[in-house]
This record gives structure tokens, sequence and C-alpha cells, in this order.
């Protein structure tokens, strides 16, 4: 059967923001909606994820970051947590390979100590893999909560002895997981909630948020797209006032 032709989206004319940040959300209801089980949505959402990477490079987006497991997420069902675990290392098995020679470069935000070795090993070896490619920075936020991070820079940097007066913004983000890489300029949240869900506080703090109605295994190519569309409409003024005309 001949391929479904990709319906032509353009973005000439309009700024592609750098940085990107997803809370994929939705997945269970998504399986819900269908009498399926949780774990069928999140696969459908580690599918899902393949299509925003392909868009990403697609559109010129130069990061992307995503919330795939935060601190909190631990208290889910046992069975929840493990499925979950179960796809992360298949995608790490199975795609790092075709990520890799699509350009992808892999970054981990979080905390791993504590984490199955197996699993740790796993990410290691796909970050080291990948750690040459520059089409598209993927950080994988996995045991990840923005109020731990900004607690595990404090700690570093009073260990490392930086004086108050030393103490700068940017010194602070150079201690943060994204260090080196600059602020996400567009974070969106699928399946409708208006919530942060302690996602990259300190980083965000001026990016615009867009609050997407689809459920994550549904936000799709276009959804990007019109996500993109819609930054394009907002006035990022970074706490200043419009230009005098
Ligand atoms: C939200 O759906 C999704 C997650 C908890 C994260 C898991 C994400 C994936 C499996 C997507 C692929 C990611 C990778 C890294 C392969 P939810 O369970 O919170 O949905 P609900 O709010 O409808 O219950």
């Amino acid at each position: 059967m001949a391929a479904r032709s990709q319906q032509t989206l353009d973005l000439t004319g309009y700024v592609v923001p750098t940085h990107v940040a997803i809370i994929m959300d939705g997945n269970g209801r998504w399986a819900r909606q269908r009498g399926l089980p949780r774990q069928a949505g999140h696969r459908q959402g580690a599918e899902n994820l393949r299509r925003i990477i392909n868009a990403c490079v697609e559109f010129g987006v130069k990061i992307l970051t995503i919330y795939a497991f935060s601190t909190e997420n631990w208290g889910r069902p046992e069975k929840e947590v493990r499925g979950l675990m179960r796809i992360f290392a298949r995608v790490l098995d199975q795609e790092i390979n075709d990520l890799s020679a699509q350009g992808v470069c892999l970054h981990h935000l979080g905390d791993l100590t504590g984490i199955d070795p197996k699993f740790q090993d796993k990410v290691r070896r796909a970050i080291e893999l990948t750690k040459d490619n520059n089409t598209l920075i993927l950080n994988v936020a996995f045991n990840y909560g923005g109020r731990a991070e900004i607690l595990h820079a404090i700690k570093q940097i009073l260990d490392d002895g930086v004086s108050p007066d030393d103490l700068t913004e940017d010194l602070f983000s150079s201690y943060l997981f994204t260090a080196g890489l600059p602020d996400p300029d567009l974070v969106i949240r699928t399946s409708g909630e208006l919530r942060i869900s302690n996602f990259l506080i300190w980083q965000a703090a001026y990016a615009e948020y867009y609050p997407a109605a689809a459920f994550w295994p549904d936000f799709g190519r276009e959804e990007l797209y019109k996500a993109i569309v819609a930054y394009n409409q907002r006035e990022r003024r970074f706490g200043l006032v419009p230009e005098e005309t």
C-alpha cells in the first residue's frame, strides 16, 4: 500500500522556537476512552514521541525537552511503573540507533541514583552514543522534579564554596541539569490541563505556555505546527513594555 502523503506544513516567515518543552499528558485517558489498559496509552504515547521528534527535525526545532517521569510518578501503582520502565528500556534498546542516525543527541534531566543499574547503563550508553549529534537535542526528564533540581543545584553551589557575591542567574543556571542550554521558549501541555507540575520551574520563567486539548498520543505533527503558529502570535516581553509606535 502506498504511504500516506504528509500534508505540507509551511513555517516560512514564522519564528521557530529554538527550545520546545512538552508535558506529555493524557496517555491514561486516551486508553480509557478506547476501553484499553493504561499501558496501551503509554505505548501509543511512545509511538507519538517518534512522530514529534520527526516533526521537530522537520520544523527546525533545535531542543526538545520532554517530561517522561517525575519524582512523584513513583507513587503510581507498581504495575504501571513497571510498564513504563519497560517502555523506556525498549526505546533505549531498540530505537536509539535510529534516533542517533537522525542526529538526535540524548540528554538526561534528573537523578539516576537508586535506579536499576541496568537501566542506568542503558541511559549512559545512549548518551555516549549520541553525544556528537547536533540536529536535535532531546532532553528526557526522568526521575525529575523542578524543586529537587533547584535544591540539587544549591547543594552543589554550597559544596563548591561559591560566594554569594559571585552568584548570578547565569551561574545558577549552569548548575541545573540543563546547563549550557538556552531556556525553553515554548512549553506545551497536552490533554487540556493547565498546571506546571514542577516542570522546569526555573528555566521556563519566561516561556510561552500552550495548553493543547489533545491527549498526548493524539498530539501529532499538525498539533505541533499549530502550537508554533500560536507561539508566533504571542508578544514575548520578558517583563518589559511594548515598543512605542
Ligand atoms: C502522561 O499520561 C504520561 C506519562 C506519565 C509519561 C510517560 C510517557 C510516555 C510513555 C511517552 C513516551 C516517552 C518516552 C520517554 C518513551 P498520564 O498517564 O498522566 O495520563 P492521564 O493523565 O490521562 O492518566
